[in-house]
């Protein structure tokens, strides 16, 4: 292959990892998609995966190309699936309209449908795997990781840092660290959430609502989730007089008689478990596929230090919080603050007046 078509199919495929994202929220447990169709340089079909169940993002582009998709290049983020689910395999409907070449960014984990790259090839068709494969993994890392077999959900771990380390002011006193475009980038996470988790040190600090605001209604509200040992949980607190209308889960390894039998009367639901990663354990069999933690600092820490976080997200302000601030992490915890050696950065840029960091952990 010519360096030109490299980059053309570079290009290509940078527009059809856009339009996938254009899923955000929807599409979950499914991945999000987004394919091209191209004919002599030209884009004559797009589409994307917009919403769980719903067509799939090749079908969607060959369409709107219609007979000119003969002989045409198909770029798609995801390896085209070979079998059945919700929807026909998309496979059959790239031979049908005779595309001579199918670009995709990543392989098909799942058993189910997997292998459409080998059916294409049978039928004639040129395929090739594994460009951008590193943003379209990112992309849908949930995905990949259910895909793996594992029995937890993948877990994001965001906190907003100040610039001496710290994640709350010495009096705690809530307050806002992050300027307006890095709140609502947190609002836009916890779209692609299946459910929200704090520490109960943080629902009493900061009585947050964890509700999906100035984004885009997600698919499904994610489960708010708090990791609090004896039912501390006030009833008084937001997150538990608004359980009726939007589901609270409290995690506790003791959890005290008398305040769990007031919580569950409110509408919470409060489950024994027997340690954090028994915890995670327990939102897995409840469908919860990407957990997205809020702090505080110790629920964050034992995270890092037990290996069960996926990704830390960091938001950095440039505001000291001065001595006695409550540090982000525990000392010793591995995190990536203080032990960037363990960890990838797989993001870094600059949102408003603060800078958006993202770890991956090397495993
Ligand atoms: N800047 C930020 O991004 C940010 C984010 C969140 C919070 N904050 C601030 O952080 C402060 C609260 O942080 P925090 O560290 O005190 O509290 P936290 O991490 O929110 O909650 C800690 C509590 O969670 C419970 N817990 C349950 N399972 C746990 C486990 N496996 N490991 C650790 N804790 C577990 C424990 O209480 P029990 O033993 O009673 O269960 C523990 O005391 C507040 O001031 C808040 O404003 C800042």
């Amino acid at each position: 292959m010519n360096e030109g078509q490299a980059t053309r199919d570079v290009e290509f495929l940078r527009r059809a990892l856009a339009l996938a994202d254009r899923g955000w929220g929807q599409t979950a447990p499914n991945p999000m998609v987004g394919a091209v169709v191209v004919r002599d340089g030209d884009v004559i079909g797009e589409g994307w995966h917009a919403r769980f169940g719903g067509l799939h993002a090749e079908r969607v582009a060959i369409a709107a190309a219609g007979a000119r998709a003969e002989g045409s290049t198909v770029y798609v983020t995801l390896e085209p699936c070979a079998g059945r689910g919700k929807q026909p395999p998309c496979v059959d409907a790239l031979i049908a309209a005779k595309v001579a070449r199918v670009v995709a960014c990543s392989a098909d984990p799942t058993p189910l449908k997997g292998g459409g790259a080998e059916k294409l090839r049978a039928a004639g068709i040129t395929v090739d795997l594994g460009v951008l494969d590193a943003d379209a993994r990112e992309l849908n890392a949930p995905f990949f990781f259910a895909a793996t077999g594992a029995a937890r959900p993948f877990v994001s771990l965001k906190l907003a840092v100040s610039a001496d380390g710290a994640i709350a002011p010495p009096s705690r006193e809530p307050q806002w660290m992050t300027g307006a475009p890095a709140r609502a980038e947190v609002h836009r996470m916890r779209a692609n959430a299946d459910a929200i988790g704090i520490g109960v040190g943080t629902a009493i600090a900061d009585d947050p609502l964890l509700t999906v605001r100035h984004w885009s209604r997600p698919r499904v509200n994610p489960v708010r989730v708090v990791f609090d040992s004896e039912a501390r949980l006030p009833l008084t607190s937001q997150l538990v007089l608004t359980a009726p209308a939007q589901p609270v889960l409290v995690l506790g390894q003791r959890p005290d008689y008398g305040a769990t039998a007031a919580l569950i009367t409110a509408g919470v639901d409060v489950v024994q478990v027997t340690s954090l990663a028994d915890a995670l354990a327990v939102l897995h069999t409840r469908g919860v596929r990407h957990l997205l933690v809020e702090g505080g600092a110790l629920l964050a820490s034992a995270l890092v230090r037990e290996s069960l976080a996926d990704r830390v997200i960091i938001f950095h302000t440039p505001a000291r919080l001065g001595p006695g601030a409550v540090p982000a992490f525990v000392a010793g915890s591995g995190d990536p603050l203080s032990a960037p050696d363990r960890w990838t950065e797989v993001v870094r840029r600059p949102i408003g007046d603060d800078t958006l960091a993202i770890w991956a952990p090397r495993r």
